[in-house]
Parts: C-alpha cells; sequence; structure tokens
C-alpha cells in the first residue's frame, strides 16, 4: 500500500479528463494537479519549449509526496516524455502507449486515425507506437489545431455550429479511407466526444487516452502493491499557473462533476 498522492499535470484544463478517470477507476486516490493555465497552448510549441514547461511542471509535481505522475497531456506526452522519466525514480505514465494498445484492440480493417494538436502529429509518436504494435496498421493523422481554443472557450457541446463544422472538415477525410478506430490525441478532445460520435457514427470507435492512460495506471499500482491504504485522504488539490477563478469557471465541464479542494495559483517560473 502506498497512501502518496498521485501526480497529474497537463497544459491546461484538459487533463481534467484524466482526473475525472481517475474519480471513476480509482476513487481512493489523492490526487495533486497542475494546470498550466497561463501558458495554455502547448500544441503550437516547438519541441524544446514544450520540453522547458514539461520540466518545470514535473519538478513543481515533485515538489509534493508523489508515488506516481501522470503526463495528461498529448503534447508533452509526444514530445518530451523520454526526457522527463529521466528527472525521477518515480513513474511518469504518459498517454500514448496506453491509447495504442487500445486502439490496437479496437480495430477490425486496421485502419486508425490520429487527431491531435500540430506538435503531437508532428512528432509522429503515435504512428511510431502503432507501427511497432503491428507494422501492418494504415494510419492516417491529422492535426486540428482550431479545436483547443473552441473546447478552452467552453464551445463543446453537440449543437455548437463552429465546432461541429470543423470537426467534419478535419475528420471527414479520415472517415473516407475508411478508419473503424479514431484517437482523440488530445487531452481536450473527449470533451467533443458527442460531436466526433454523431459524425462518426457507431462503427468507428473513439479512443480516450487520459482514460486509458488512468486504466495503465491502475494495473500499475494494484501490480506494484501501491493502491492508497487506508488513513485520512486529502482528496484532490489543484494548481494552475493563471487565474484560479478562470480555472473554476470551467473546470466542472472538463471534469464532468464538482472541483473538490482547494484551487491555488502559483508562479511555475520558480520551478
Ligand atoms: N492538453 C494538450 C494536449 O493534450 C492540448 C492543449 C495544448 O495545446 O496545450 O495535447
Amino acid at each position: 500500500m502506498d497512501s502518496r498522492a498521485i501526480g497529474v499535470f497537463d497544459s491546461g484544463l484538459g487533463g481534467l479528463t484524466a482526473v475525472s478517470a481517475l474519480r471513476e477507476l480509482l476513487p481512493g486516490e489523492d490526487v495533486v494537479y497542475f494546470g498550466d493555465t497561463g501558458r495554455v497552448p502547448y500544441g503550437t510549441r516547438s519541441a524544446e519549449t514544450i520540453f522547458r514547461y514539461a520540466s518545470q511542471d514535473v519538478r513543481f509535481l515533485l515538489s509534493h509526496e508523489l508515488k506516481c505522475i501522470v503526463v495528461a497531456c498529448g503534447t508533452v506526452s509526444s514530445v518530451a516524455l523520454p526526457r522527463l522519466l529521466e528527472m525521477t525514480d518515480i513513474p511518469i505514465l504518459g498517454v500514448i502507449e496506453p491509447a495504442v494498445r487500445a486502439a490496437v484492440r479496437a480495430t477490425k480493417n486496421g485502419r486508425i486515425g490520429v487527431v491531435g494538436t500540430s506538435a503531437t502529429i508532428r512528432s509522429g509518436t503515435y504512428r511510431e507506437g502503432l507501427l511497432a504494435a503491428n507494422p501492418g496498421l494504415e494510419i492516417i493523422s491529422k492535426p486540428c489545431p482550431l479545436l483547443v481554443p473552441l473546447v478552452e472557450d467552453g464551445r463543446f457541446s453537440e449543437g455548437c455550429t463552429v465546432t461541429e463544422l470543423l470537426v467534419e472538415e478535419y475528420v471527414s477525410p479520415l472517415l473516407k479511407q475508411n478508419i473503424d478506430t479514431l484517437i482523440l490525441g488530445c487531452t481536450h478532445y473527449p470533451l467533443l466526444t458527442g460531436i466526433f460520435s454523431k459524425l462518426c457514427g457507431p462503427d468507428v470507435a473513439l479512443i480516450n487516452p487520459g482514460y486509458e492512460a488512468v486504466v495503465s495506471l491502475r494495473e500499475l499500482l494494484s501490480e506494484n502493491d501501491a493502491l492508497r491504504g487506508g488513513g485520512p485522504a486529502c482528496g484532490e488539490h489543484y494548481y494552475v499557473s493563471d487565474s484560479e477563478q478562470q480555472f473554476l469557471q470551467y473546470a466542472e465541464m472538463f471534469l464532468r462533476g464538482p472541483v473538490h479542494g482547494q484551487v491555488q495559483r502559483i508562479d511555475i517560473e520558480n520551478y
């Protein structure tokens, strides 16, 4: 048993979709979340900048007593994970490997679509991972740079015309190529599941990498006998690098529930 908390970070609010999965799959665990809301988005930046930001995020989280860290950001997981692993002995889990495993399990025709930020798609990490798992797969990738700003602006519900039009513009070419599985390779996109599902229909499996990462984490903690033991839980603690109020405005939608615990602003440049 290990009663230390699970650290989670993202460039902003998207990683809260992984916290929502933690609440569902590992409800007894304490969580320390950092959202770099002052520097979001990461997905339009260079690999070097993404690594610099992500290493500060990890250093901040490591100032807490943690048993592991979940990189709940598709961009950081694609671009910076191997270098982040060198920073600590505690396990750091990205979202790519778990999503790759789920997609390989889900596909029947071997044609997998991947959508994500420009940095994620440019990195080729999903393609590499999928082809390493099965060299016979056909991978069709598409950067969707305009989706994150729309989600951050609260425009993610079905019926939101501008978002529906954009998702159609981005995803139709993949559907024309007969994909039967689509990796939503950015932690903001699960909020668009309704819109993606409506467009893709029931025959395309949608993979949520944040959720799959938590499934993998549960396996890892239980194999290592590191699930949380008894004693009073501290619950969830949220840290952001910009306004707490702005975070609270949309956090509940990403969490699909109320924000439990404190929200505190920190200066990430100190780490
Ligand atoms: N959370 C990021 C990701 O999953 C998207 C937002 C950003 O560009 O920073 O890729």
